[in-house]
């Protein structure tokens, strides 16, 4: 039976019909996390379907890096579970209990999470090759040809292959986080967390690490989550968009119903703030 978009939300079912029947690749599960006395995160249920794109919006502050961090490993829940490719990520259970998982469970579930900052940090005494081939050399143990050749096929696709010998300090912004798509594409992760990765660049090269990012986004497979504050591109590229503030998800649609006809006051508040800005940046 076809459910209407609204029911599938209500009923937690895939939420558009594209991922019906799909199992979610990652589920946070009534997530909270806080920082000391500070409730950053209050009770987040999202679902992430393979091949989704997911665009995640919001005010500086909401929360939206913390749940990237959350599912890279870099930060823990306070409370709530996290699901990713059908195993918890934090928790493994034992004699019907949940536990914390141990660190070698963490390191393996790590593996299917790519992660890609604001603030490129690629190796500085590493050329562009040796950035891109350190993890699959020391994580997954590719031999040096194995890890050269997945290095060159990545940093083609991100339009850098004539760079495998430079120093990051030779290349732009935009080059540089390229190579950080690059780095964290040859790990073959299942899903990839985009965190603002336009923001610490010149405006004239947004456009060129948007295309990368949207050519792989077009390839279809990998999960994404692009947190961005970039409405066109979101517009474009995502399936979904997810409005948070405070911690919370506020609202959630395709597209057309988040910047076309939102529903909550604070969205229509927030979109208002980005008139123009593409005119007038
Ligand atoms: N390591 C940390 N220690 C204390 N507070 C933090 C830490 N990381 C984030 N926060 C706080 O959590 C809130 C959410 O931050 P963040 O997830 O970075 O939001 P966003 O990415 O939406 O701007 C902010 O108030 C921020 O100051
Ligand atoms: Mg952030």
């Amino acid at each position: 039976m076809q459910l209407e978009k609204q029911e599938m939300l209500e009923s937690g079912e895939a939420w558009s019909e594209r991922f019906a029947g799909l199992e979610p690749i990652v589920k946070y599960n009534n997530i909270t996390k806080s920082f000391g006395d500070l409730e950053v995160i209050k009770g987040v249920d999202l679902e992430l379907y393979p091949g989704e794109k997911i665009a995640m919006i919001g005010p500086s502050g909401s929360g939206k890096t913390t749940l990237g961090r959350l599912l890279m490993t870099l930060e823990e829940p306070t409370s709530g579970t996290i699901e990713l490719d059908g195993e918890l990520l934090w928790h493994t259970e034992d004699k019907g209990k949940l536990i914390r998982a141990g660190e070698k469970h963490l390191h393996r579930m790590r593996g299917k999470v790519g992660m890609i900052f604001q603030h490129f940090n690629l190796f500085p005494h590493m050329n562009v090759l040796r950035n891109v081939t350190m993890a699959p050399r020391s994580v997954l143990g590719l031999s040096k040809e194995e890890a050269h050749d997945r290095a060159v096929t990545m940093l083609r696709k991100v339009g850098l292959e004539e760079k495998l010998d430079v120093y990051p300090s030779q290349l732009s912004g935009g080059q540089k986080q390229r190579v950080a798509i690059a780095r964290a594409l040859v790990m073959q992760p299942k899903v990839m967390v985009f965190d603002e990765v336009t923001s610490a660049l010149d405006p004239e090269l947004v456009g060129e690490v948007l295309e990368v990012i949207r050519e792989i986004a077009d390839e279809g497979e990998m999960a994404m989550l692009l947190i961005t504050h970039e409405m066109e591109f979101a517009r474009d590229v995502a399936d979904r968009v997810i409005f948070g503030a405070e911690g919370r998800i506020v609202e959630q649609g395709t597209p057309e119903q988040i910047f076309e006809n939102c529903q909550s006051e604070r969205l229509q508040s927030f979109l208002g703030r980005f008139v123009g800005a593409a005119s007038n940046p």
